[in-house]
């Protein structure tokens, strides 16, 4: 890369919360073949060249293991040369020089690290001849317009501000953090309109979109210089109607824009936020809802999966799972898009995976990230919880860490590509070695620290997840969770060394034994429905039809509620359906009470709550301080619908064969999937008729369709039943 050879270059005394803007102005004397830049800050930038946004990254360069790695973008500038130009990049704060939650640590030592732009443009002249302009002390910096900003903190503009450039100073950085661009681009993807623009009762102006969404607002306004929009957003009301944000804790996400005069338009350029409400805080005369609008955004990703129903509440329901994905795949998976927090959680990330792939192709979306998870990983083999990593190293982290072997495995089964376990092996083999050094017993997980299974609703009356101690999580136990994991983990070990050819004959035996220590410390022990499910899901139990028997008559005795929280819940439906209970599994699925899938449905949601009653039945919040709205955890049941409801599964890696054996359900009338694989598109659906039920099947590759018990081997093509 060129840009190995150019400068660091910063604006001395800058402040951490503002956005300098550095420029470069140049001259092309002859006719131009082709012209590139590459370019990376240590923030977020917008690049302009006379004037021209140059490329739709929005928040360039995106979040790495910034101690290790920073990606690159390089652009195709030619078209936007003139003979006289002017290259200008503003540099927001970003992740790299964020202001962080007071949680965590930062990965910063220094908080308040300075602005710094890297940059080399390159230019070939149809004559053959080439020019390099590398950042260096010719570039010039300014304050920007931009006063404050930060992904937590929103953005303060003043358009009224003229820029004063000096010269821009050289600064010392490390050049081998510097990589080529690795994952999708986040761009705006799609615009949505205000639904409605009222006051509410408390006498504040409100907009609506709808839908909670994450990206910003945009907008059109005329004004005189000096005159005030400020935007505030949210994405709830409370139950009197009245604007709501405190769940977004001390997360500012608030717009103050100061206008210049006349016509203008403008959206954050540094900033995202989670919301569905605005609420005009401040605005020029003669500024209404009509001037306004949200923009989405998320990272590129093909659509590959759909699903739609007989049933209003469920298509909602399943709407709002894609919503979840959109706001949370911003460049990395998130636990939510609004609060001060918007991390990659990797329990949150391995939890949703598969259900991810069913939607959305997310290969180079999980390749950066998987990347990072590697740079992450710390010598002793302890995966963070956090990726890229900001908190610090404490022992356990199982079922959130295992996001390690999970998620390479989900997407070697759903994309059928080896390079996802071959990327990620040695990262695998180190994480299961990681695990004796810290455990308390041999051949097992315990004695350390996990979230448990977090949110789980078997806790006590009093349970607040932010104050108990650890160990009353939910009421599963935590070397059970840790234990369970273990296995799990040891077992993609083997099966992914198998497919790459390794030796794991002693990773074979280390199994064996975590098996059986299992059963044997924890087989009478089987109490919560969480440690029923992963019992059963992952096979460590010698007679699981008895315990899914034992689990569904749990669940019934109890009115057919779950009480299983963010571990437990993926693979609920999954087990009760295995063993015969999918009754109880679409009884599950329908309930439009709390705890349920509908419930929030039934409350108005257009996104999946943390909580399953993040707004209660009368109207209250669940509370203030750990209430997203926008958190895709529980949107796993989606991969339920499509591999179990309507039965589409791999038979081989990739779907290179498919297996389709739907297990429908009197309740709906009719319910169809959509996947584009990698091998074309397959489709399951059915619908109840007078006589029995109607299945229409595609498939692009050999298929095993079991239907009613009775197996049918066909090959590619559509098929009635
Ligand atoms: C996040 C979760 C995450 C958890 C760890 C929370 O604050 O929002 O979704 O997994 O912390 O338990």
């Amino acid at each position: 890369m060129r840009i190995s050879s150019a400068s660091w270059i910063t604006m001395p005394g800058a402040s951490s919360t503002t956005a300098p803007i550095f420029r470069r102005r140049f001259r092309c004397r002859k006719s131009v073949r082709t012209a590139s830049l590459e370019v990376t800050c240590d923030g977020v930038y917008e690049a302009k060249l006379n004037g021209e946004r140059v490329g739709r990254f929005i928040l360039a360069p995106g979040w790495t293991e910034y101690r290790k790695r920073l990606q690159v973008q390089t652009y195709d500038i030619e078209k936007l040369l003139k003979e006289d130009n002017v290259l200008e990049v503003t540099v927001g704060s970003g992740w790299y020089r964020r202001t962080n939650a007071p949680w965590t640590k930062t990965q910063n030592p220094d908080e308040f690290l300075p602005a710094m732009l890297i940059a080399a443009l390159y230019i070939v002249y149809t004559d053959g001849s080439e020019e390099t302009i590398l950042t260096d002390g010719d570039w010039e910096v300014s304050e920007s317009e931009v006063t404050l900003n930060g992904i937590f903190i929103g953005e303060d503009v003043d358009m009224t501000r003229v820029p004063i450039f000096r010269p821009a100073v050289i600064c010392d950085h490390p050049k081998n953090i510097l990589i080529p661009q690795e994952g999708p681009e986040v761009r705006e993807q799609e615009t949505v309109y205000p639904r409605s623009s009222f006051r509410t009762p408390r006498g504040e102006w409100v907009i609506d979109f709808g839908q909670n969404l994450t990206g910003y607002m945009a907008f059109d306004i005329s004004a005189h210089a000096g005159e005030k929009l400020c935007l505030s957003t949210a994405e709830v009301l409370d139950k009197d109607g009245n604007f709501y944000n405190a769940n977004y804790r001390s997360a500012r996400s608030r717009l103050i824009y100061v206008c210049r005069e006349g016509r203008q338009s403008y959206k954050p350029r540094f900033t995202f936020f989670g919301f569905r409400y605005l609420r005009v805080d401040a605005y020029p005369q003669g500024f209404s809802a009509e001037n306004i609008r949200a923009i989405v955004l998320h990272s590129e990703m093909t659509r590959t999966g759909w699903l739609h129903s007989s049933d209003r509440m469920l298509d909602r329901l399943f709407s709002n799972i894609v919503w979840s994905q959109k706001g949370n795949y911003l460049d990395i998976p998130t636990d939510c898009p609004q609060r001060d927090e918007r991390y990659g959680w990797t329990g949150d990330g391995q939890i949703f995976c598969r259900t991810a792939t069913y939607q959305y192709d997310v290969r180079q979306f999980f390749r950066k990230w998987l990347a990072d998870m590697r740079a992450a990983q710390h010598d002793n083999g302890w995966v963070p919880e956090v990726i890229p990593s900001l908190t610090a190293y404490k022992p356990g982290g199982g079922a959130w860490s295992d996001a390690v072997t999970i998620i390479p495995w989900q997407l070697f089964e759903t994309y059928g590509d080896l390079s996802f376990l071959s990327d990620m092996y040695p990262a695998m083999e180190k994480w299961i070695a990681y695990i004796p050094t810290v455990s308390t017993d041999k051949d097992l997980w315990t004695g350390c620290w996990t979230y448990g299974d977090w949110l789980a609703l078997d806790a006590p009356e009093d349970y607040h997840p932010a104050t108990i101690e650890l160990s009353k999580r939910g009421f599963s136990s935590d070397d059970l969770v840790l234990s369970v994991f273990y296995a799990n983990s040891v077992d993609i070990v083997i099966r992914s060394g198998e497919l790459l050819g390794k030796d794991v004959s002693g990773y074979r035996d280390l199994y064996a034994r975590i098996v059986s220590a299992y059963k044997a410390r924890f087989s009478e022990r089987l109490n919560t429905q969480t440690e029923k499910v992963l019992t059963l899901h992952f096979g460590l139990t010698d007679d699981p039809q008895r315990l899914a028997d034992a689990l569904a008559a749990q669940i019934a005795d109890c009115g057919t509620k779950l009480q299983t929280g963010l571990v437990g819940t993926p693979y609920l439906l999954h087990e009760l359906s295995r063993y015969g209970h999918g009754d109880i599994a679409w009884s599950l699925l329908l309930r439009k009470e709390y705890p349920g899938w509908l419930y929030s449905v039934s409350k108005g949601a257009t996104t999946i709550w943390e909580h399953w009653d993040g707004i209660r039945p009368d109207g209250s919040f669940w509370d203030d301080d750990m209430n997203s709205y926008n958190h895709y955890a529980y949107g796993s049941v989606a991969d339920w619908v499509f591999g179990v409801a309507c039965g589409i599964r791999p038979m081989k890696p990739g779907f290179a064969q498919v297996l389709i054996a739907p297990q429908p359900d009197r309740r709906v009338a009719s319910l169809s999937a959509v996947l584009d694989t990698v091998h074309g598109r397959v489709s399951s659906a059915w619908s109840w008729t007078d006589n029995g039920i109607r299945y229409e099947i595609e498939t692009p590759v050999k298929t095993k369709i079991v239907i009613g018990g009775k197996t049918h081997i066909v090959e590619k093509g559509r098929y009635l039943l």
